[in-house]
């Protein structure tokens, strides 16, 4: 098994949402988080009063997390539908991690591992 984390633009949350439930992935945790990529939290451009530009930077900008956990031969196709519903080529897309799990168990019934995770 593999936890799938995606750092992602907050408004693509509810698109990412739904693509993943209509691929077989209902279950997500979201996560609101802070964080900086290579721009080092540079967020935007802005319009100087009377004219002229000026670009605006922040330490940190919100972003929501989401974890996926899923059996490992579904962890390319999941990328997938991740990336295809973040990728506006601008910076800031996004990024997605993939780490391994040692276990997963469902409460109500017992199952454990891949059984749990289905
Ligand atoms: N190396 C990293 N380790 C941990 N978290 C990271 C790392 N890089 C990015 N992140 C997280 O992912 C979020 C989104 O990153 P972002 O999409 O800006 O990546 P990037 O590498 O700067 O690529 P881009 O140039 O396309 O913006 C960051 O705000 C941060 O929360
Ligand atoms: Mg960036």
């Amino acid at each position: 098994m593999k936890e799938v984390m995606a750092i992602l633009r907050r408004h693509r949350t509810r698109e990412t949402q739904r693509a993943l439930a209509e691929a077989g992935f209902p279950g997500v945790t979201i996560v609101d988080v802070l964080g900086r990529g290579r721009e080092s939290g540079l967020a935007y451009t802005a319009t100087r009063e009377g004219g002229g530009e000026q670009e605006v930077s922040m330490a940190f900008l919100p972003k929501k997390m989401l974890q996926v956990v899923v059996e490992d031969g579904e962890v390319p196709r999941l990328i997938g539908i991740i990336a295809a519903a973040n990728r506006t080529g601008e910076i800031g897309d996004g990024k997605i991690f993939v780490c391994p799990l040692s276990q997963a168990v469902q409460i109500r019934t017992g199952n454990t591992g891949a059984a749990a995770v289905r």
